[in-house]
């Protein structure tokens, strides 16, 4: 927007009731006359040349409705940070618009363009129309007031943190902006929901664990430092034992043997007698034994000598089996049976006591790792719940810092206005947060409840905080000024109109 806009001269052409007319401004305009002499038409007509809506930003169409006419036609003559230029609208015969910029003919794209590039329609409109403002959206009306206060500087809204909220965010805000850090923190997939769900599953990790541990029973009563030392000290005393029992084994084998021989040749003897018995009984054959013929004399002696002969030899026999079993006997009485099973209880007693020691170990380690498990799972727990907290303090302080950024915007621009009051956010309870929010009282009532001349008055202060904070001069329209009694303060140029009881059209102006 150019930083001052004037108005310079308007022209007329079957323009609602208005056949032909011409106003020169002045830096004051009095359109003054009865009901329907045309007062609003004429502060209409600018606006109506340059975007073709009324006062109030709505389509509207001059063309007049009970007298005959050629065209329509409105030119308006600007005078824009010192230069004039001239903008007309035309309706002709055919209903068609036509447009001219400085005279010349111009395409209504061109137009129009030329009209954006140097106006914006509501804020021309919010301060031209005093009462246009209380028709826009209320998220309008709120960037409309917001566009030119500066919001309260990052270091002004710390300042009223409380110190640890400042520093931390003051840190913060060095690397992300706000919004990046709520997004960071909060949400469905910032930090604060990822750690609350991470400090659960690290509390069911340590409950976890601290039951395993429970159910280990108490702690084993072993040094595992000095238990190796003792483990070889029962390996040695097993040894040492098993060492002293290596002859045993051999020694008792060779009994065992010897009593079975010593049996054997018990058994071989007892046979040896019986059958002595029946060799001794054995009468002397009479006949030779191949070919049966009776023996004689000499014959029968030779069968003698044959007996005695083989007497004798079953005798040697004998007495050699007798022999080798007192032998047997005499090596058996020289032996003696040695008893291991006492060596060996105390094998397996010392094999007991090393197991049990092993299993101590074995079982005073595992308890060692779950209790380190344990720990763990502590530090873990405790380190997500750390950071939780954090997350939770940064959400917390970003809340703060908003609320009372918001607070100080909303000091700030209330400090603007006399009689108004703003309301810039509005307290949230589920959220717990100030949103954007706007509203406009006087005298803690709406602008739809107040009078006719308090609207004047709430749209004037309005505009001249418009005026003020935007730093732009436009000319201001006060229709209907005869139901306002305040005062009226001029920045340049102002426009009035005032209904009159039967009075014809009247234009006065003063100043140039
Ligand atoms: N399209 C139109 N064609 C013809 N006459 C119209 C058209 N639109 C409005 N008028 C008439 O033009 C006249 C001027 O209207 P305008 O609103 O400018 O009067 P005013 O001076 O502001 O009156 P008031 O004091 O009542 O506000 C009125 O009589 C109105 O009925
Ligand atoms: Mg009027």
């Amino acid at each position: 927007m150019p930083k001052h806009t004037r108005l310079i001269e308007l022209e007329l052409e079957n323009f609602t009731s208005h056949r032909r007319l011409a106003v020169n401004y002045g830096r004051i305009t009095r359109l003054s006359g009865r009901n329907g002499v045309g007062k609003t038409s004429i502060g209409t007509a600018p606006v109506w040349v340059l975007w073709s809506t009324d006062l109030f930003g709505s389509k509207f169409n001059p063309s007049p409705v009970n007298y005959e006419f050629d065209r329509v036609f409105a030119s308006l003559l600007l005078e824009v940070d010192g230069v004039q230029i001239k903008f007309a609208r035309e309706i002709n015969e055919k209903g068609t618009n036509a447009f001219y910029i400085n005279d010349v003919p111009t395409k209504a794209k061109e137009y129009e363009a030329a009209v954006a590039s140097l106006f914006d329609r509501d804020e021309f409109l919010s301060l031209y129309n005093p009462q246009h403002f209380f028709g826009l959206h209320w998220t309008k009306q709120r960037e409309m007031i917001l566009r030119y206060t500066t919001p309260p500087a990052k270091q002004e809204v710390l300042k009223h943190l409380p110190e640890p909220q400042a520093a931390k965010l003051d840190e913060l805000l060095k690397k992300h902006s706000l919004d990046d850090l709520a997004k960071i923190h909060g949400g469905t997939g910032g930090q604060k929901s990822k750690l609350e769900k991470a400090n659960i599953a690290a509390q069911s990790r340590t409950k976890t664990l601290q039951e395993q541990l429970a159910l280990m029973g108490s702690e084993p009563d072993v040094d595992p430092a000095t238990a190796p030392q003792d483990i070889a000290k029962i390996d040695a005393a097993i040894a040492e034992i098993e060492q002293s029992m290596s002859g045993a084994d051999e020694n008792n084998r060779k009994i065992v043997a010897l009593q079975s021989k010593i049996k054997s040749l018990l058994e071989q003897r007892d046979r040896m007698k019986q059958q002595f018995q029946t060799l001794q009984s054995e009468p002397i054959a009479d006949a030779c034994r191949v070919c049966k013929q009776p023996l004689q004399g000499e014959a029968v002696e030779a069968a003698k000598a044959d007996k005695e002969r083989r007497i004798d030899e079953f005798k040697r026999e004998y007495d050699a089996i007798v022999a080798q079993r007192k032998e047997a006997e005499a090596e058996l009485a020289a032996l003696e049976y040695i008893d291991v099973s006492e060596k060996l209880d105390e094998i397996r007693r010392w094999q007991e006591a090393k197991q049990a020691l092993q299993d101590a170990i074995r079982a005073k380690e595992d308890r060692q790792k779950l209790e380190a498990q344990v720990e763990q799972a502590r530090a873990d727990e405790a380190a997500t719940l750390a950071s939780l907290k954090e997350s939770i303090f940064i959400l917390d302080t970003i809340k703060a810092y908003r609320a009372k950024e918001a607070e100080l915007q909303a000091e700030k621009v209330q400090s603007l206005f006399t009689t108004l009051s703003i309301r810039l956010f509005k307290y949230v309870k589920t959220t717990d947060e100030w949103e954007p929010d706007f509203s406009i009282q006087m005298d803690g009532k709406d602008y739809a409840v107040l009078s006719a001349g308090e609207k004047i008055a709430a749209g004037l202060e309005l505009a001249e905080v418009l005026h003020k904070q935007s730093e732009l001069i436009t000319p201001v329209f006060i229709d209907g000024i005869e139901s306002y009694t305040g005062r009226v303060a001029v920045y340049d140029q102002l426009i009035t109109g005032r209904a009159v009881p039967e009075q014809e059209l009247k234009i006065e102006t003063e100043g140039k």
